[in-house]
């Protein structure tokens, strides 16, 4: 069964609430395996066929757990390319993490990104957790029908 990993990083939950949103989504289509983990090891990417990151935006930037996993991939040189990848993140005013993410995900590892990353300021009202689960769902429907 194809493997999707949603990875995410939050210090006062409105990411985790995004990220929960969208594992729900995933899990609403069958024959996926939707994993919810705030750190993986490199090996565990390259296991997904699709994996969704999530960070808040600290100090105009992606927070450094999510920094450091991207990097270590990077060192490990772990394959991701042609894998679906998407973004997420809650943010107070500028929200830069989702974009500099996806672009790291396109550009470093070569990765088929869905480019409308998902953003919500502070905490996800209803409308917004449907638009997380809505996230959750799409990518998962991308690989079931790969
Ligand atoms: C010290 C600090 C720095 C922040 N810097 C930014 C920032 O540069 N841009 C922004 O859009 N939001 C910024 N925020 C707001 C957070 O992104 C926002 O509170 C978000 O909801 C936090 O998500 P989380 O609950 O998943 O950690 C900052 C918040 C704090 C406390």
């Amino acid at each position: 069964m194809p493997k999707l990993l949603v990875v995410y990083d939050s210090q006062t939950g409105n990411t985790e609430k995004m990220a929960k949103a969208v594992a729900e989504g995933a899990e609403s289509v069958s024959g996926v395996e939707v994993i919810v983990k705030y750190y993986v090891q490199p090996k565990e990417l390259e296991e997904a066929s699709a994996i969704i990151f999530g960070s808040p935006t600290y100090h105009h930037d992606m927070t450094l757990p999510i920094k450091h996993i991207l990097e270590e991939a990077s060192k490990a040189n772990v394959k991701l390319q042609g894998k679906i990848g998407a973004v997420f993140g809650s943010y107070g005013w500028s929200g830069e993490a989702p974009k500099l993410i996806l672009e790291v995900l396109k550009n470093r590892f070569g990765m088929e990104t869905i480019d409308s990353e998902l953003t919500m300021l502070y905490t996800p009202d209803n409308d917004g957790l449907a638009k997380c689960r809505n996230l959750g769902k799409t990518v998962a429907e991308k690989i079931v029908n790969k």
